[in-house]
C-alpha cells in the first residue's frame, strides 16, 4: 500500500534537513529486514510524530538518523540517509552528534555523570569547548528548561520527568537542529508527560528544532505535530497532517489506538450530535464542536457549557 499523502505546513522550498531514499535494514542476527525500502523527507522546523504498533521499525528508524544504524548496530543496509548534508553512513557519530540529538525512552541511559550540571557539559567537554562556554551553554540550558535548582543534584536520585529535563538539557547544549525522542513520555505519569511535551514545543518555537518524536500517547502529542507518519512492517502508511490522519486512517489496521478525543468526535458526529466535517483533536476543539452544535440547534445549549462537560 502507497502511503497516504495529505498537505503540510512546512516550508517545503527549502532542502530537506532530513532525507531517507530507499531505506532498507536488517539486523545482523534477524532474518528478516525491518526497514523495507522507506523514503521520506523531512524540512527545517517540523514537528514529525511516528507511531505504530510494537516491533514495526520506529525506533530502528530512528537509529538510522542518528547515526546508531549503520555504526554501531550490524547489519544487512542499502539506502541513503541524509542529515543536514552529512551522509550518516559515511560520517562519524562524532560528527553526526553535533546536529542530531537522541532522547532515549528511558533518560537513565543517557544520564551517569555525578551531578546535573556535569551531566548537561559531558557532550560539549568532549567537543573540546572551553571552561567559560561550556559554562555558559550549562547554564543557559537549565534556565531554558527551568531546572537551575537541580543543577548539583545527583541525576540519579531525580523523577523521571526532571531526568528527561536534563537529558533534553544535554543535548540542546550542543546546539543540534534536530532532536529525536523515542517514547519521551512513556514513564512519565500524565501531567509530567503534558509538562514535558509542552516544553519539547517551546524548544521547537523558541529554538528552531526540528523534532522526531516517536510516542504511542497520540493525544498527547498530535497537537503538537505538524505531520503523523504511521509505519507497519517497516513501511510508511500513512503521512499527513495529523488531523487529516487521524480522520481517514483506520488506525486500528496499524495497531495504534486513536486518541479519546477523535473516538468521542467520530460518535458524536455519527450521531449527527456534532457536524460531520468536524475533525477535533483536542478537548478544546470538541467543546467549541459541541457549543457550536448546541447553539445551532438551541437545544442543550444552557447544559453543554464547553469545556466544563470535557
Ligand atoms: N539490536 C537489535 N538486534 C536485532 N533485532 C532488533 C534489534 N533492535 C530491534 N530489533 C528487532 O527489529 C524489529 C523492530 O524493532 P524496533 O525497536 O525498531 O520496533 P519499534 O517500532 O520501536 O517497537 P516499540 O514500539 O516496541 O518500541 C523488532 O522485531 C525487533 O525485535
Ligand atoms: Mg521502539
Amino acid at each position: 500500500m502507497s502511503p497516504v499523502s495529505v498537505e503540510q505546513k512546512s516550508d517545503r522550498s527549502t532542502k530537506p534537513i532530513i532525507r531517507i531514499s530507499n531505506l532498507s535494514f536488517r539486523y545482523f542476527d534477524s532474518d528478516s529486514f525491518v526497514l523495507k525500502d522507506l523514503s521520506l523527507e523531512i524540512h527545517s522546523g517540523e514537528i514529525i510524530l511516528i507511531a505504530g504498533k510494537s516491533g514495526c521499525g520506529k525506533s530502528t528508524l530512528l537509529r538510522a538518523v542518528n547515526g546508531l544504524i549503520p555504526h554501531q548496530h550490524a547489519g544487512e543496509y542499502s539506502g541513503k540517509v541524509v542529515v543536514d548534508e552529512l551522509e550518516v553512513a559515511s560520517t562519524k557519530m562524532s560528527l553526526l552528534a553535533t546536529r542530531v540529538g537522541y532522547i532515549f525512552q528511558n533518560p537513565e541511559n543517557q544520564i551517569f555523570m555525578f551531578s546535573v550540571e556535569r551531566d548537561i557539559a559531558f557532550g560539549l567537554e568532549n567537543l573540546s569547548k572551553t571552561t567559560a562556554e561550556i559554562r555558559e551553554k550549562v547554564n543557559w540550558a537549565l534556565d531554558v528548561l527551568g531546572i537551575r535548582d537541580l543543577a548539583l543534584r545527583a541525576p540519579h536520585e531525580l523523577s523521571d520527568g526532571q531526568k528527561q529535563k536534563v537529558a533534553i538539557a544535554g543535548s540542546i547544549v550542543m546546539g543540534q537542529k534536530v532532536l529525536i525522542l523515542d517514547e519521551p513520555t512513556s514513564l512519565l505519569d500524565p501531567y509530567t508527560a503534558t509538562t514535558v511535551v509542552q516544553l519539547i514545543k517551546r524548544l521547537h518555537d523558541e529554538l528552531g528544532i526540528t523534532l522526531l518524536i516517536v510516542e504511542h500517547r497520540l493525544d498527547l502529542v498530535s497537537k503538537i505535530a505538524n505531520r503523523l507518519i504511521v509505519i507497519d512492517d517497516g513501511k510508511i502508511v500513512y503521512d499527513g497532517n495529523p488531523r487529516n490522519v487521524l480522520y481517514s486512517a483506520n488506525l486500528s489496521l496499524y495497531g495504534v489506538n486513536e486518541p479519546t478525543i477523535v473516538r468521542m468526535a467520530k460518535l458524536l458526529s455519527s450521531e449527527n450530535l456534532i457536524s460531520r466535517n468536524s475533525s477535533p483533536i483536542s478537548s478544546d476543539d470538541l467543546a467549541t464542536e459541541i457549543t457550536a452544535a448546541a447553539s445551532s440547534t438551541k437545544i442543550l445549549t444552557d447544559s453543554f457549557s464547553s469545556k466544563k462537560i470535557i
